[in-house]
């Protein structure tokens, strides 16, 4: 059966810009799967073509069970949207704009009136809730905007970039506020930049790049085959650096990448903190006086860089969509057919396993 967000060939051109080039989705009812791509990859229009904001070439989806492109309007009722671009009512207040997104859904007014209180508190807005919100930050604006989104509780919700542009405690709050909806049974689509909130919410992830599904799996899944930890060394002496590359060469398991400027080393490892120990000891012996030593797990970048050739943007939640293009073509060597092995290597459809 599929699930509670299903997508199959999902096709949608703009001019001669391919969007979507056949985009599948299936996400289990109750779970969350985190959208993830460089800007430009098409995550806004899989977004809106799910929620029946725009129309695909071809394909299908259905939401909620109900076929979008046969019954939109059913499909509205049934799913909760927050944007990639705030859109609440400048003139009103934060107040004003929930309640009237609650009487939309036809509350009654104090029904309305209560839940608005309610969601203000919730994402720290009750001091400013009486104020115009075109007086808020852009923080507030953005929580204003998902508290309009979880006015109502839906069965499947879509979150585009729900936390970009908030500061690390209100993040952190979306994100309580987002696992207590989903173990509530609430099914979501979220697209970020950010790994570590794939991480902390997605149960599967699905990495898109050109209108293309490039990878998918957990979120482990993705950083294991971006190859596991990594230790990184900053060396206090340019001089340093060559002795110091040799002694991670044969420490580490793959390639040592240099970047001269700022004398830092990253070897991707295996054997964590105790190979860390033997690579402080052997740099002591060879005379290498070292800044900063440590073991990290693949980042964001990292996973980027490796599935889509290009470290990842993240956007300020302002208007980014000019600058998506010309990003697109600096990627030296790399073409939509990359982008289809990597999917082949990757045995296509890997969600199945990761269940
Ligand atoms: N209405 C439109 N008209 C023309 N081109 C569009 C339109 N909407 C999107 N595109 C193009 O489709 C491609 C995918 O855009 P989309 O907004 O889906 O990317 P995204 O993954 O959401 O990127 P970002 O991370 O920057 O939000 C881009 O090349 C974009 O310029
Ligand atoms: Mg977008």
């Amino acid at each position: 059966m599929p699930g509670a967000i299903y997508a199959e060939g999902l096709v949608k051109t703009f001019g001669d810009v391919k969007a979507l080039d056949g985009v599948d989705l299936d996400v289990p009812e109750g779970t969350v799967l985190g959208l993830l791509g460089p800007n430009g990859a098409g995550k806004t229009t899989a977004v809106r073509c799910l929620t029946t904001l725009l129309t695909p070439d071809s394909g299908r989806a259905v939401v909620a069970g109900i076929d979008v492109l046969k019954h939109p309007n059913e499909v509205r009722r049934s799913i909760g949207l927050s944007g990639q671009f705030a859109a609440v009512d400048e003139y009103l207040t934060g107040r004003e704009n929930l309640q009237m997104v609650g009487q939309l859904y036809q509350m009654k007014a104090k029904e309305a009136k209560a839940r608005a209180g309610e969601l203000l508190d919730r994402f720290n807005l009750a001091d400013a809730a009486d104020r115009p919100s075109k007086t808020y930050s852009g923080g507030m604006r953005r929580r204003l905007d998902l508290a309009a989104a979880l006015v109502v509780s839906p069965p499947v919700m879509f979150m585009d970039e729900p936390t970009t542009g908030l500061d690390p405690r209100n993040r952190q709050q979306l994100w309580e506020v987002i696992q207590e909806l989903v173990s509530g049974g609430t099914t979501l689509l979220l697209t970020t930049q950010y790994l570590e909130e794939a991480d902390h919410l997605a149960h599967d992830i699905c990495v898109i790049d050109h209108g293309r599904v490039i990878a998918r799996g957990t979120s482990d899944q993705l950083k294991a085959q971006t190859g596991g930890e990594r230790v990184e060394v900053v060396v206090h002496e340019r001089e340093h650096i060559a002795p110091a590359t040799e002694v991670l060469r044969g420490l580490g398991k793959g390639e040592v990448a240099v970047e001269n400027h700022t004398r830092k080393l990253t070897v991707p490892v295996s054997g964590g903190a105790k190979l860390l120990a033997e690579i402080i000891r052997e740099l002591d012996n060879r005379g290498v006086e070292i800044d900063d030593i440590g073991l990290r797990r693949p980042t964001l970048d990292d996973v980027f860089i490796s599935l889509t050739g290009h470290v990842a943007e993240v956007t300020n939640g302002e208007n980014t969509e000019n600058a998506e293009n010309a990003e697109n073509t600096e990627n030296g060597g790399r073409s939509a057919n990359d982008a289809t092995d990597a999917n082949d290597a990757n045995g296509k459809d890997t969600t199945e396993d990761a269940k």
